[in-house]
């Protein structure tokens, strides 16, 4: 019995007994120090995401403001049809960015000149907010 439940013919090498402890011990040493790895780097990511839970998602801010064309009218550094980013950005410092959210998804005129700011419909209120977030930040590239 105990011959056919050996894994075929590594019995008959010789050393199968003496290499089975041998490859358990190899497979449980990496495992366990796998398993103080696999939390070491847990505990790291849930310090990282503590760490930047207020973190501002830049490259996903700029993916918005190219898909939603907002930088076919504002540039973040200069003034085309609507204010640069960062003139928003300084004259807006510590507003609450839900409210510059608002003001983002309904458009709106004269606060900066004459032109009209066309209302952003198909934006969602959290990345109108990202948007808002991102411009109050000074409109870092990342
Ligand atoms: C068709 C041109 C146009 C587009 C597209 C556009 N804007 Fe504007 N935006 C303007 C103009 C013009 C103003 C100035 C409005 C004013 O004077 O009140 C403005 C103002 C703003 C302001 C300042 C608002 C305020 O109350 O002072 C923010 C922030 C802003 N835009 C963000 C965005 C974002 C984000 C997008 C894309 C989702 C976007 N804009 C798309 C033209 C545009």
């Amino acid at each position: 019995m105990k011959n056919t439940t050996n894994p075929g013919g590594h019995a008959r090498r010789g050393n199968a007994s003496d290499q089975r402890p041998h490859c358990v011990h190899h497979v449980h040493l990496p495992m366990n120090l796998l398993r103080q790895l696999g939390s070491a780097a847990a505990i790291t990511a849930v310090l990282l995401t503590a760490g930047n839970a207020n973190a501002l998602d830049v490259q996903r801010a700029r993916e918005l403001a190219t898909q939603n064309a907002c930088l076919g009218c504002h540039s973040v550094t200069s003034r085309m049809v609507g204010p640069s980013y960062q003139e928003v950005g300084e004259k807006y410092k510590g507003m609450d960015p839900v409210k510059l959210a608002a003001r983002i998804k309904s458009g709106g005129s004269g606060h900066w000149g004459a032109l009209e700011m066309p209302p952003q419909t198909a934006l969602s209120d959290a990345d109108a907010r990202l948007l808002a977030e991102w411009v109050l930040a000074g409109s870092p590239e990342k």
